[in-house]
């Protein structure tokens, strides 16, 4: 398994493009099973994520041509060969869910697997069934797969979501686009992502009322057709080089990335001493700087969009371990994502966690440190702090850090940093 060795201490300095936005992607590329025309998603990022996507939906039988060389790939579900998503794939990534929604609405049938836990929290799937039953869906579980069939078709309905779930609110969205009737989903997400998704389905043909706010009316259509969608910027992969800059005392250009996306994280950043500046233009982006050593705690807790993304708690985290006083970070999505506290003390973070809660004290420095993490952004804030950290720092399971990082070692060394990765 390869590993990723960091010797710290260098500042972050320079530009970084951002690339396109994994978890805009993966909803976009199911969204193509709506639609026997060709769907043509471009700035796909290239991770391992979306390549295992791909192969469930070309297990499906959709067609997927890929333009590497453009970031480009076209997909056509003109036949579906199999409604059914095996756990082989399923398990492997969680948002393969996403398919269940399209394949019922389209075919009337899907057997999709039971995604099973992982190392952030159990993470069921009740919000998607409920909502397909109130769209008049037949769910039965059997065997650990879910077995959806709505021979008539969905029918539009009213669904409330108890709370706010980002997932859900795209598979219901996709689902109702093509049910009888008028949908109202009220309590959606409203994350940059779902804007993205309904954008996409808007070009399809869908009709999508009220997109951006926390209740979608979509009238169901008949048949959706191909469209052309550039996937958004990734604005996890912005808040988590925002965060390595202002930890290392850096200053970095993240070109591409869009300001509105990241309130939340560039208020809290500026709070805890780094500047942010937004670049204008076709070149431009998002800024920051931040003095070496010139961090003070901050308290921070993480909601659905508008508010602090759980997806940049980790890596925040890792940059607070480093400041001036004490921060309290809450964590309110998942009830199991400090699986990096442990790994961040190795280093030399002084962290108390109690509950849903991490008190960070922080240190003048942390040391570099062999290092391992079981999910995405517990690699990543391991790397921030690595990069931080004096000496050398090394990293396993990079796996993880491949599902969801495009050309991270190749980003940061341009940047200054001393990172290669080592295969083994
Ligand atoms: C999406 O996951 C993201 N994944 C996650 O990013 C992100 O952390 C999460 O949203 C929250 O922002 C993708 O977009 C592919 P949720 P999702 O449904 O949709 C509970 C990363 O690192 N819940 O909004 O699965 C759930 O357990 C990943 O890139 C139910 O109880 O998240 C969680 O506690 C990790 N029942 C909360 O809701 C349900 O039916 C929010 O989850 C659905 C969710």
């Amino acid at each position: 398994m390869d590993r990723i060795r960091i010797k710290g201490g260098n500042k972050i300095e320079g530009i970084i493009p951002i690339s396109g936005a994994k978890n805009a992607a993966l909803p976009l590329m199911a969204s193509s099973l709506l639609t026997e025309e060709p769907l043509t998603l471009s700035n796909v990022p290239n991770l391992e994520d979306i390549r295992t996507l791909a192969d469930l939906l070309e297990q499906h039988g959709v067609f997927v041509e890929r333009h590497l060389d453009k970031a480009e790939i076209t997909f056509t579900a003109c036949e579906i060969t199999n409604t059914r998503a095996p756990y082989d794939l399923v398990r492997k990534m969680r948002a393969s869910v996403l398919v269940l929604g399209p394949i019922l609405s389209r075919f009337g049938k899907a057997k999709v697997s039971l995604p099973g836990g992982c190392a952030i929290g159990t993470r069921p799937i009740d919000l998607h069934l409920k909502a397909l039953e109130l769209l008049g869906a037949d769910i039965v579980l059997e065997g650990g797969y879910v077995l959806a069939s709505a021979p008539c078709g969905l029918k539009g309905a009213d669904i409330t979501f108890p709370f706010v779930s980002v997932g859900a609110t795209e598979n219901i969205m996709m689902a109702a686009t093509l049910a009888d009737g008028e949908t109202r989903l009220i309590n959606a997400a409203r994350e940059p992502e779902i804007i993205d998704l309904a954008a996409c389905l808007t070009a399809m043909g869908a009709s999508i009322d009220g997109i951006g706010s926390d209740t979608l009316v979509i009238q169901g259509r008949k048949l959706l057709g191909g469209a052309r969608h550039t996937v958004m910027p990734d604005r996890i992969e912005t808040g988590t080089y925002a965060m390595a800059a202002a930890a290392t005392g850096g200053d970095v250009l993240l070109k591409g990335a869009q300001p509105e996306h990241l309130v939340a994280v560039t208020d809290k950043l500026t709070e805890s001493g780094a500047v942010i500046t937004e670049i204008p233009g076709e070149n431009g982006g998002v800024r920051i700087a931040c003095q070496r050593g010139g961090l003070v705690g901050v308290d921070v807790m993480t909601e659905p969009f508008p508010g602090f993304p759980t997806d940049l708690q980790a890596q925040f985290m890792a940059l607070l371990s480093l400041s001036d006083g004490a921060s309290m970070i809450t964590e309110q999505i998942f009830e199991n994502r400090f699986m990096h506290v442990p790994e961040l003390m190795r280093m030399g973070a002084n962290i108390n966690l109690h509950g849903g809660s991490a008190m960070v004290r922080g240190v003048k420095a942390l040391t570099g440190a062999p290092v391992m993490a079981t999910d995405l952004r517990a690699s990543v804030s391991l790397v921030i702090a690595g990069l931080a950290a004096e000496g050398e720092t090394l990293v396993s399971r990079v796996y993880h850090l491949d599902r969801g990082y495009e050309c991270l070692e190749k980003k940061l060394a341009s940047c200054g940093a001393e990172i290669e990765r080592i295969e083994d």
